[in-house]
């Protein structure tokens, strides 16, 4: 176990400014350009000084998995009203940009932005253009109430989106629940996530029904009628997702023949993959992060197990094909869109993407930031003013939104209802398979 920080003050805290005006603030930067924010005098929103504003400051981080399912105490500070007076509207963002998971906040943000570029260029909203605000939580949720925090009461922000790992999202919540601040998730997809409270949104489906899909395809579609489940117990979105899995399984009248776990940042899964090994599974279903199913790939390779691995959106990202690219050839993952698709609205903005980034194809993070990025533009103007209240209730009211990654609409739980997709890894990519729906 990593030691966590006594205090939610970040360790370092650095702004700097990355191409495209975009400004980046937070915990742990390691990004070329950044400068420590204590040497910015000229700086109004010096982020050295994190915490101040904050009172309930205690309050920001709580423990991801105490939260579950419980609404937030209502008793923290609300943040001052947003001054709409600037030339900008401020929208703050949370991320991992470094750590474990860096390619999920990186991908975000690079949505994020181009959906608020595009924006921008359109005239902006309510007459101003939007303004990215960008705050490493460096993978860790235990920085995550740290950095909201900043973005609330230093750079007073209109909103917030993020994070990506619901771990960090049930930790930044309860912070701008508190300031009455409203929050959109693009991908958090564990269920406890919006239910912190009444100002916290996502714009993907949740992981009861991806997990429910995944059983359903292995048990209907691979045949499968014995799985094992190898479970991350340190992360929210995987035991969530271990949870919704079995459940089907189970009612879909699968056996269940080995339940195994770890933890985040481990190295070694030999034991785990040994007791599974020795129970034959026709399928091994690993709800977890890149970094980690990457190197079990490699592991249950080596210990003979040669049967299909499943998993989540969690294995979406490039860096799962540099561990473990051989290995995982054939497996099958759920996600929230292909970037095969031939829905021209994905074919026209995947190859819009591309020309920005020299060839490279956006991956489903990228593709949930964007319509993330959209759905608040659209939000702040139905609510017609910079308003936190009014854009809470205009998030509430998102209906049939035309996205990358489906038409949705935002329900009475403030969660998005949406298609799935299904993609089996072939070279360094997902194949589209099927896509199932709501
Ligand atoms: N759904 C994951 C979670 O809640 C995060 C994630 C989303 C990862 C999309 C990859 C792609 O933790």
């Amino acid at each position: 176990m990593r030691p966590s920080s006594s205090t939610h003050r970040p360790r370092l805290a650095r702004r700097c400014f990355l191409p495209g005006g975009l400004l980046f603030v937070g915990a742990l930067a390691a990004l070329p350009g950044c400068k420590d924010a204590s040497q910015n005098s000229a700086s109004s929103a010096n982020a050295s000084s994190a915490n101040a504003g904050s009172a309930n400051g205690s309050a920001a981080a709580p423990s991801a998995s105490a939260s579950a399912g419980q609404p937030a105490s209502s008793g923290g500070q609300v943040a001052p009203a947003y001054d709409a007076s600037g030339p900008e509207i401020k929208i703050g963002a949370y991320f991992s940009l470094t750590g474990d998971t860096a390619t999920f906040g990186q991908g975000s943000v690079k949505g994020i932005q181009m959906a608020f570029d595009e924006v921008n260029k359109a005239g902006g909203v309510l007459g101003k253009p939007l303004k990215l605000i960008v705050s490493d939580t460096a993978s860790r949720s235990d920085q995550a109430g740290t950095v909201v925090n900043q973005l609330i009461y230093q750079q007073k922000v209109l909103a917030v989106l993020g994070e990506v790992a619901s771990s960090s999202s049930l930790a930044g919540a309860p912070v701008c629940q508190s300031a009455k601040v409203p929050m959109l998730s693009p991908s958090s997809t564990n269920p406890a996530v919006t239910r912190i409270g009444d100002y916290i949104f996502r714009s993907c489906f949740i992981d009861d029904f991806t997990g429910a899909a995944a059983a359903k395809f292995a048990r209907t579609t691979l045949k499968a009628k014995t799985a094992a489940v190898l479970t991350d117990s340190a992360n929210d979105y995987s035991k969530g997702l271990s949870r919704a899995f079995l459940d089907e399984w189970q009612k879909a009248g699968g056996t269940l023949v080995a339940k195994q776990f770890y933890a985040k940042g481990d190295k070694d899964f030999r034991g785990q993959l040994t007791a599974i090994k020795g129970k034959n599974p026709d399928i091994l279903y690993v709800p977890g992060y890149y970094t980690e199913v990457g190197n079990i790939a490699v592991q249950a390779r080596s210990a003979g197990i040669t049967q299909p691995l499943m998993g989540g959106d969690g294995w979406d990202s490039p860096k799962l094909y540099d561990i473990a690219q051989a290995q995982v050839q054939g497996c099958y993952f759920t996600n929230h869109y292909s970037a095969q698709s031939k829905d021209p609205r994905v074919v026209a903005f995947v190859s819009r993407f591309k020309a920005l980034h020299s060839g490279e194809t956006p991956d489903a993070l990228t593709a949930v930031g964007y319509d993330a990025a959209l759905v608040m533009a659209d939000a702040i103007k139905r609510a017609g003013a910079l308003d936190r209240a009014k854009l809470r209730d205009a998030l509430a009211g998102t209906k049939n939104f035309a996205g990358v990654t489906g038409t949705f609409s935002i329900d009475a739980n403030r969660n998005a209802v949406k298609p799935l997709v299904i993609l089996k890894i072939q070279g360094k990519e997902g194949q589209y398979v099927t896509t199932v729906n709501p």
